[in-house]
């Protein structure tokens, strides 16, 4: 066993998602699609059994032993009005025993209001929710949500709790651990089905922890396997004509990999971002998108939402209509969950 094996082995973890989930051929849609589509696969990280699933209970199988480590009493974290990471937490800190406090996008609903989506289900698990009342591009800045968090985490420690901060969407290198193991996943359920070679696997990319752990676990399985992460944020290039994005799954690449030991030699050739289906910005949902969300639902009976796997589905679909892979390939699409999404109204 290699040494970055055993430190991923060795790593505390909870079992907050259900695994393995299943890896299914989508044989309906390929059909749908005509002889010159590749062959079909979809990894249901839909399925995590947490909550209504979704990706982020891996990353917390690590996170909240780094919680448990800590003697943590309270999980703290924050995202969008309708963040799937920060549901699936709130979710798993009813389930391991610890209280949640989540810092949410946006002015708090009227309470009058019929609450939709995620916030629904806030409102079932009873989740101390503060609004930041701000709905500008200050408030989805990732220094500035780190700041009011601090500031959170400081005032749960003068009342004598034990605070744990989990960032946007639980991407730090601990809560990345999380895909390089379901690469590893993945990557057994193939070699069980006799299928090694995957040509592309398509995913939503959003605070980059997916594809930063999927990156790390395929150099660490010599998977040579193209990692498409698909964009569900339009972002201006920076002063250098980067993508800021780009430059963030990166560094969070090379961070998980020195957690490993292992090389921190990943470049931005190395992450393999698609913008082209993200729409006008974060949360609007996409007519490529939507199209996408009903064509898998009416060929395999799987939901998508408009927010994530939507988009990077209309991806997936859009490459093969371009005919971007062969007859004799394999394309996989990681399902990474979004379900509440198709309910939400705002
Ligand atoms: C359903 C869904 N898919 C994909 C993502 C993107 O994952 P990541 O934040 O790790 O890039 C998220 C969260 O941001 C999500 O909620």
């Amino acid at each position: 066993m290699t040494a970055s094996l055993e430190i991923l082995n060795d790593a505390p973890r909870l079992s907050v998602a259900v695994t393995p989930t299943p890896l299914q051929p989508m044989d309906g849609l390929r059909a749908v699609l005509g002889p010159k589509t590749p062959r079909l696969l979809i990894k249901r990280d839909d399925m995590t059994g947490l909550a209504l699933g979704g990706n982020k209970a891996r990353k917390l199988d690590y996170l909240l032993a780094g919680a448990r480590a800590q003697g943590a009493d309270t999980l703290l974290t924050c995202g969008a009005a309708q963040s799937n990471h920060a549901l699936q937490t709130a979710a798993a800190g009813r389930r391991f025993g610890f209280d949640v406090k989540c810092i949410l996008d946006g002015p708090a609903p009227a309470p009058d209001s019929l609450p939709s989506g995620n916030i629904l289900l806030h409102s079932l698990l009873r989740t101390p929710i503060i609004w930041t009342m701000r709905l500008t591009e200050e408030t989805r800045n990732e220094q500035a949500r780190r700041r009011t968090m601090s500031a959170e985490a400081d005032r749960l420690r003068d009342e004598g709790r034990i605070p744990y901060i989990i960032p946007t969407g639980g991407s730090t290198p601990i809560g990345a651990l999380g895909y390089v193991q379901a690469v590893r996943e993945a990557r057994a359920q193939l070699a069980e089905r006799g299928e090694g070679n995957i040509t592309a696997i398509f995913f939503a990319s959003g605070s980059g922890g997916t594809q930063a752990g999927m990156a790390v676990g395929a150099r660490m399985t010599e998977w040579n396997t193209q990692l498409v992460g698909v964009e569900v944020d339009p972002m201006p290039l920076d002063a250098d004509g980067v993508n800021p994005f780009r430059r963030a799954v990166c560094r969070l690449t090379n961070e998980t990999a020195a957690l490993l030991d292992m090389p921190a030699n990943f470049t931005h050739d190395d992450i393999v971002l698609c913008p082209d289906y993200a729409g006008p910005t974060y949360g609007v949902a996409t007519q490529e998108g939507d199209e996408a969300i009903r064509l898998l639902a009416q060929t395999e009976g799987i939901f998508l939402d408009p927010v994530y796997s939507g988009k990077a589905f209309a991806a997936l679909l859009g490459w093969v209509r371009a005919g971007r892979f062969r007859a004799d390939e394999t394309v996989l699409f990681w399902h990474t969950g979004g379900a509440a999404g198709l309910f939400s109204t705002h």
